[in-house]
């Protein structure tokens, strides 16, 4: 029985061993916080996140949190305690805050006696200095309170029975890993860790960042005897509270034991997430954030705005069946850098002419000119689309075209030497003469370039502008025909409507202006260009010698003299070269030019002849038509072309042939003093012919644009039907001059055989 006592003693003593130790060893640890883990009082609570809110951001107010169960301390025994706890002092944006957390020990669990701010809910003005508070704290402290001696308002001290701390330190950590301290500022938002160790003798406060290790040095280590202090029941909280100033005061974790070895540290991942309050913009900062994206905006819309124009351009429902020989004005733009003056090849009667380079097709030459109205454009492109379609090896290719509001753009391949015209007439030793056999082989090239125009392609085509500056040259010096900006279309069979007369003149076949352009009035000034290309000189130079000025004119002078080879290019004088060639290329020239439209060859036969397939008809320079001056005179030219080896008879022969070449051009005979109303075109003539609107192509001349340009682009009024009139006129009195000599001529003859018949009669009667 006694051993059954024994045993029930030894249990009994055994269990109260444990409960003492447990006692003794008295530890928790809270890695973010549960409803009723701890006693709050004030305005603290717990939140559902398991974050402990001490106080929130109101003025004034405290809020404190115990650790329910109360220690025991007896001097005698000891009265060590570490605790590790993790806060954050969350500001209002904008806003200072205030007061600070402290870290304490009270015998009550009831500070509802104690005050905020500067008090931190710790102490009232009775309570702070006495001895009978036995609070003892460690606070991080955020105001400067003169009252309290505090050193700054960053800072933390260790108050025993005072705020007034007996020992304080600016809030800073001592960082391992650099080897150095480093300063914490508490209101920052960050959570910080806090360590008290307190051993009987000696009490430790270190700092550090949230994923910081405990540092290896503390923030404070000072003696301190609390024997007084701690004695029996204390309770451990965690107190704040806000003044004028005011924060968030938040606990994440805290873990606390009487014993430093036994001390568990928090777990960092466990803690619950601090509120940040978004940060709210300050007015002003809005307005100006709201300014700079509107200018922003602003810019990037005017920069859109910009390019979009800066590449603007027109595209319509009826040119999608052209779409793939349109190109965008972008790609164009590009290509030739902006229409830089470093890529400007030339200017044209009817536009700028630029160098470009494409990805895809290599160089191209870009003509660009202006162009006003609807209806002209469609038939334009209409036009270009079906030029598209043309296709042989002595054309120009032409790639593509691109239209926006008032301009035009003609994309065709790049030729490397320019234009035919350049080796022709740029005078000069730095660009050597082409050799015969060249200027042969571009002659054959263009005309079966002609001959396709007019006969193989699925249309007819009029080029009606073929002359020298359109022939271009490829690398290899193949002549292209290009420029068929004045093209004319129709089909097989069908008659050409008739549009007004233009061309170049010298190259502009007579009835042109009466009869409307065809495939003759193309031969015509084929022709022409094979004089110019055999002499060496364009059809009409108005500043030449008389006998010279117009070409046709004088290489018939010189063949009917016999030499035929005087009027080719003199460049040609020092080669070696076929003169037959030279002259059939003259000979076929002449042919082309005849006066009579129906006498010229078609441009197949033109081809024979050339390729001397077949022999040239028998032909010389009296055979009527040719070498005759065609009626597109010069205007005002007032010396009318008078050989003086001609005969009498011949020169008469050749003017009456003029006279009514003239009177059948109808418009002669109706032309009216000034400029007719009437373009050959059919379109009114502007009434009022502004300086603007008129042209000098050759010196002296104006050619004046009837109104029909708007829409076509391409009617030029040639004024030249006065001169013609005043040409007519002084002709006729010429021929009516000559006429009289004649007439006195035979008179005289009669008078000188009546004479003779009477001297033979005198004689017989002497
Ligand atoms: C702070 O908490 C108190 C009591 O819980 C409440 O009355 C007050 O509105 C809160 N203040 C703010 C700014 O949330
Ligand atoms: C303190 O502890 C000692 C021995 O552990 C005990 O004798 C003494 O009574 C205790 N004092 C108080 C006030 O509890
Ligand atoms: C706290 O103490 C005051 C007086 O000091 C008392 O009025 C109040 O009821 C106490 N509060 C609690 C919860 O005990
Ligand atoms: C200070 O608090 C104590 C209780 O802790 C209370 O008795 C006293 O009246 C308070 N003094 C002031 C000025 O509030
Ligand atoms: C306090 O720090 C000192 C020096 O760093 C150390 O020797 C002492 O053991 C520490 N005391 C406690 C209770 O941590």
């Amino acid at each position: 029985m006694a051993q059954g006592l024994d045993l029930t003693w030894m249990v009994i003593s055994f269990l109260l061993l444990i409960h003492l130790s447990s006692q003794q060893e008295t530890s928790f640890i809270f890695n973010g916080f549960r409803q009723g883990d701890l006693h709050v009082a004030g305005v603290a609570q717990i939140l559902p996140g398991g974050l402990l809110q001490l106080t929130n951001t109101s003025e004034q107010k405290m809020g404190q949190a115990f650790f329910k169960q109360p220690l025991e301390f007896n001097s005698s025994e000891s009265l060590s305690f570490s605790t590790h706890f993790a806060c954050a002092m969350v500001r209002k944006p904008g806003v200072t805050g205030g007061n600070g957390i402290a870290f304490f020990l009270s015998p009550t669990m009831n500070l509802s006696e104690a005050d905020a701010t500067q008090y931190l809910g710790l102490f009232n003005t009775t309570t702070n200095m006495s001895p009978s508070s036995r609070i003892f704290a460690v606070e991080l402290d955020t105001v400067q309170s003169a009252e309290f001696d505090d050193i700054n308002n960053n800072h933390v001290g260790v108050n025993v029975n005072s705020l007034t701390s007996t020992v304080s330190a600016p809030a800073a950590y001592f960082s391992d890993k650099e080897g150095r301290s480093k300063s914490i500022n508490l209101l920052s938002g960050d959570s910080i860790q806090v360590w008290v160790d307190y051993d009987g003798i000696i009490l430790n406060v270190s700092l550090a960042p949230l994923r910081v290790q405990k540092p290896s040095q503390s923030l404070i280590s000072t003696s301190l005897d609390l024997s007084a202090l701690l004695q029996g029941k204390m309770f451990v909280g965690l107190s704040a509270a806000t003044g004028q100033l005011a924060n968030n005061h938040y606990i994440l974790g805290w873990s606390f034991s009487r014993s430093k070895q036994s001390l568990q540290s928090l777990d960092i991942s466990k803690l619950p997430k601090v509120p940040h309050p978004k940060k709210k913009l300050s007015p002003v900062l809005i307005l100006l954030l709201i300014v700079l994206i509107i200018i922003v905006l602003l810019l990037l819309g005017g920069a859109y705005l910009y390019r979009r124009n800066k590449y603007a351009e027109v595209r319509e429902e009826w040119e999608k069946e052209y779409g793939p020989h349109r190109y965008s004005y972008k790609t164009i733009y590009k290509a030739t850098k902006g229409f830089h003056k470093d890529g400007f090849l030339g200017k044209g009667g009817f536009g700028e002419v630029y160098k470009g380079t494409l990805p895809r097709e290599g160089d191209i030459a870009v003509k660009r000119f202006s162009h006003d109205g609807q209806r002209g454009m469609k038939q334009f492109v209409a036009e270009i689309a079906s030029m598209g379609r043309l296709d042989h090896r002595n054309l120009v290719p032409l790639l593509g075209y691109c239209r926006r509001k008032r301009e035009f753009f003609l994309i065709s391949k790049y030729m490397p030497n320019g234009s035919l015209d350049q080796f022709l007439f740029r005078g000069g030793e730095e660009s050597p003469s082409l050799p015969w056999t060249k200027r042969y082989w571009i002659v054959k090239g263009i005309a079966s370039a002609l001959c396709y125009l007019h006969r193989e392609a699925a249309q007819v085509v009029l080029h009606r502008d073929i002359k020298a500056s359109n022939v271009m040259l490829d690398s290899e010096f193949n002549g292209k025909l290009g420029d068929f900006g004045m093209a004319r279309y129709h089909d097989h069979g069908a008659n050409p409507t008739m549009t007004g007369a233009v061309g170049t003149v010298g190259y502009m076949a007579p009835e042109l202006t009466s009869m409307g352009a065809s495939t003759r009035t193309d031969v015509y000034a084929f022709g022409a260009f094979l004089l110019e290309v055999a002499c060496g000189r364009r059809p009409v130079e108005p500043t030449a010698a008389a006998e010279r000025q117009f070409l046709v004119k004088w290489v018939c002078e010189c063949w009917r003299k016999k030499d035929m080879l005087k009027a080719r290019d003199p460049k040609l004088s020092g080669e070696s070269y076929s003169s037959r060639s030279v002259e059939l290329v003259m000979k076929v020239g002449l042919l082309c030019t005849n006066l009579v439209p129906e006498a010229r060859p078609e441009m197949e036969r033109v081809v024979q002849y050339l390729e001397e397939l077949v022999p040239l008809p028998d032909f010389e320079p009296e055979t009527p038509g040719i070498g005759v001056l065609s009626s597109v005179m010069v205007g005002g030219s007032s010396s009318v072309v008078v050989s003086n080896g001609c005969k009498m008879e011949e020169e008469l022969r050749d003017m009456k042939a003029r006279k009514a070449h003239y009177d059948m051009l109808h418009f002669v005979a109706d032309a009216q003093q000034g400029i007719p109303k009437l373009c050959p075109c059919g379109s009114i003539t502007k009434e009022s012919v502004d300086e603007e609107d008129t042209y000098d192509y050759l010196p002296g001349k104006r050619y004046f644009i009837c109104k029909d340009f708007e829409n076509d682009g391409m009617h030029f009024r040639q004024p030249w039907v006065m001169g013609v009139q005043q040409e007519v006129e002084r002709l006729k009195i010429r021929v009516h001059e000559h006429e009289k000599l004649l007439r006195e001529c035979d008179e005289l003859k009669a008078q000188v055989r009546m004479l003779l018949r009477r001297v033979s009669d005198l004689e017989r009667v002497v």
